[in-house]
């Protein structure tokens, strides 16, 4: 894609920007007339500002992009695709330069604008099928898939899993994830233990109450998010249940809560700090060079022991 006269212009504004100070008006001299200054700022768009999974990411953002003498805007989506669509109407009339995104949903036509208006763009955690952009994502089935072999390791055969949002390529790809290691225990998914939520802890209360209730509870869950776990673990103790001896508690994300839960919460790690740091690199050598080839990054899960989970009593 060959450079616009804008991007020329914002090329030779930058530099322009890092030139000595301009000469002062002479004494009689008219005053010259003060240059906007050019705004030299990236935007990220989450769908949960209240999740520290998205705060942390934007941490990352925030490290590479202020050392590179841009500001960061942080905007809230919440889910929902036409306030995500009004941010990037928005952006691409502020002057903003550069965003970093993790989509509602099916945003193709938005791409398209910001292409059109030489933003540069990254998606995280979530894709847009057919999306022509740099892409950043972790691997969620291979975490799943980890984080249920572990309670499969402690003996336990009923687990079940509460999902994230349906149609979330995330949530979609841990549920994967969850079905290929109870495959390869040769368990049958029985369909009760596996309860959608929406990320949120209420959600993992409501599924936990659901599930503990069935005439044969599970001694596991794999949660598709720490927040819901969270809201597992507190449910479980409201039920009288003492965990981790009467139920194994597994979530995935590794916000900060997980380590202060009670008891903290095993889980799987995802690269958050480095989400932000990576869509902030891409970001900077897009801008320098609109005709980069598209790329696209598969970060690594790890699973993270604490003490919500414990052999099958
Ligand atoms: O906790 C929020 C979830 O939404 C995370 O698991 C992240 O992957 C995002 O998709």
């Amino acid at each position: 894609m060959q450079a616009t006269t804008a991007q020329r212009e914002f090329v030779t504004t930058m530099s322009d920007l890092e030139s000595p100070m301009r000469p002062q008006p002479q004494a009689g001299e008219p005053a010259r007339p003060v240059q906007k200054a050019e705004t030299r700022m990236v935007a990220l768009i989450v769908p949960d500002t209240t999740n520290p999974f998205f705060t942390e990411m934007a941490q990352g953002l925030d490290e590479v992009v202020h050392e590179a003498g841009f500001g960061l805007l942080i905007c809230n989506s919440a889910g929902d695709a036409a306030r995500e669509q009004a941010y990037i109407d928005l952006m691409t009339r502020s002057g903003t330069q550069a965003l970093a995104i993790v989509p509602t949903g099916s945003s193709v036509p938005a791409l398209r604008l910001l292409h059109e208006r030489a933003i540069a763009v990254v998606l995280i955690d979530r894709d847009i099928p057919g999306a022509s952009a740099d892409s950043i994502f972790c691997d969620n089935e291979s975490g799943a898939f980890q984080a249920v072999n572990h309670l499969l390791a402690l003996g336990h055969r009923r687990i079940a899993c509460i999902s994230g949002p349906p149609l979330l390529h995330p949530s979609d790809s841990r549920i994967a994830g969850y079905l290929a290691a109870l495959r390869s225990a040769a368990i049958p998914a029985d369909p009760a233990l596996l309860v959608t939520g929406d990320f949120q802890p209420s959600s993992g209360s409501a599924a936990a109450r659901t599930l503990l209730e069935l005439s044969v509870p599970p001694t596991a869950i794999f949660s598709c998010n720490d927040l819901m776990a969270i809201g597992v673990l507190m449910t479980a103790r409201t039920m009288g249940l003492l965990l981790p001896q009467d139920l194994s508690v597994v979530g995935f994300d590794d916000i900060l809560m997980a380590s202060l839960a009670e008891p903290g919460l095993t889980t799987i790690e995802q690269p958050k700090l480095e989400y932000g740091r990576l869509a902030g690199k891409m970001l900077l050598e897009r801008l320098q060079n609109p005709a980069l080839p598209f790329r696209r990054a598969m970060l690594p899960t790890r699973l993270c022991m604490r003490s919500s989970t414990a052999p099958l009593a």
